[in-house]
């Protein structure tokens, strides 16, 4: 398939000895071992805190930290002070949002504007900023399919448009953005653009500054990464100017007195952004997973995906068509990428997650923190949602398809009665 061994990079994931189907990526990807030895190596010989000591273990820690924003930066176009570390994408949405109350970019009257199909991490972190300053949040409504209207975008921008916040693929129904097209118009109008590109930069190639986007963050556990470690990328002109949310030790050149008032000179991009002891361990896990993906080929990984999406589309669209379940999001690839997700009128989603687990096979079930898109697809109790990656083979589709077919086919005891959808 593409030329790509996904039956022999299953190796590297110890995790694959317990015979499960893992069909769970969006959430989380599995760790292999390349990340968690080049984690295991620095923590056993050159770990120290970074950025403040003068003494040898502090300095190579400080290259290894120092080294591992440039390999992440590199693999989205960017340099090293382009690439803040945070925690993860929430974290990093949640300082982007900060960075425009903090620095004036949003305030009484004006508009940021998001679309219903975004994840909580993206919707709240703007709605909370938004009613902080007096701005208003208008939503680009999504078409029946759950994909956002951009057809309309130009309807919703206005001039007090300060902020356009949106994903590259949805967790939800795998749909891909124009980026491109809404970045032009959105920056056209005068607005900051901001991307959640936590679906995306794992699955395929992802270039920010060609896309034109301002901000963009993303998640390293999503990516054969460790958990802990998010990314936060800014252009370098932009992070220049602004003033850190969070303060700290490791943001600050210098603090003075200065007739009683306490004076803090802001450090350079990333590291004024970096608040406290950073995340030194994960920054050296997120840049091998970079490596090991870098040496895989993003290019090669999108196409893998994209033949398993495919394929996962058209074995459940057979099962669509008998009326056992119904598919969110765009029927075909390149417009969805690597997520299918569905819901049946038959059972509940939660319960058809349990029965797939029973039958080894992991998905996500439930609300997928976006409540507001399963509201408007008619899917209120949640859906079903099968992501893929590298390590997915066309038999796990096969595995994933039949299994769904026999639990809708046939009434069987559920293990468990779900009252409320998993969020
Ligand atoms: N944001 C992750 C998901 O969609 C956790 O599953």
């Amino acid at each position: 398939m593409g030329g790509f061994d996904c039956r022999g990079v299953r190796g590297e994931f110890p995790e694959f000895s317990r015979g499960v189907i893992y069909l769970d990526n969006a959430a989380s990807t599995l760790k292999p071992r390349r990340v968690v030895e080049a984690m295991r190596e620095f923590m056993y010989v050159s770990y120290a805190n970074v950025h403040r000591g003068l003494h040898t273990l502090s300095m190579e820690a400080s290259k290894a930290y120092e080294d591992a924003h440039e390999t992440v930066a590199k693999f989205v176009g960017g340099s090293w002070d382009e690439v803040v570390f945070l925690r993860n994408s929430t974290e990093a949405m949640q300082t982007a949002a900060l960075l425009a109350v903090f620095n004036g970019l949003l305030g009484p009257g004006d508009e940021v504007l998001l679309t219903e199909a975004e994840h909580h991490s993206t919707l709240l972190p703007w709605v909370r900023a938004a009613r902080l300053v007096g701005a208003r949040v208008r939503l680009l409504p999504v078409g029946p399919d759950g994909v956002p209207l951009w057809g309309r975008l130009e309807e919703y921008l206005g001039e007090r448009t300060r902020v356009v916040a949106f994903h590259h693929v949805s967790n939800v129904t795998g749909a891909v953005a124009p980026v491109e097209e809404v970045a032009r118009k959105a920056r056209g109008a005068g607005a900051l653009v901001v991307l959640d590109a936590a679906q995306s930069v794992p699955h395929m190639p992802v270039d920010f500054r060609r896309l034109g986007v301002d901000m963009a963050v993303f998640s390293g556990h999503k990516m054969l990464g460790p958990t802990g470690i998010g990314v936060l990328w800014g252009r370098r002109e932009l992070l220049e100017k602004l003033e850190p949310p969070l303060a700290g030790g490791g943001t600050v050149k210098r603090v003075r007195l200065v007739e009683g008032e306490v004076r803090a000179e802001w450090d350079v991009t990333p590291w004024k952004f970096e608040a406290g002891t950073p995340p030194i361990v994960e920054a050296v896990g997120l840049a091998e997973a970079v490596l090991m993906l870098s040496d895989i080929g993003m290019e090669r990984v999108r196409s893998h995906e994209e033949e398993l999406t495919s394929k996962a589309l058209r074995e459940l669209t057979r099962l669509e068509e008998e009326g056992l379940l119904r598919i969110v999001g765009p029927k075909k690839t390149p417009e969805r990428h690597g997520i299918v997700s569905f819901y049946s009128p038959r059972r509940n989603p939660d319960e058809i997650g349990l029965l797939l687990d029973r039958r080894r096979i992991a998905v996500r079930t439930g609300l997928h923190c976006a409540h507001i898109l399963h509201d408007r697809v008619g899917a209120p109790m949640g859906t079903v949602r099968a992501s893929f990656y590298i390590y997915n083979c066309p038999e796990d589709v096969d595995a994933l398809a039949r299994a769904v077919e026999e639990i809708l086919r046939k009434p069987q005891k559920t293990p468990r009665k779900a009252a409320e959808p998993s969020p």
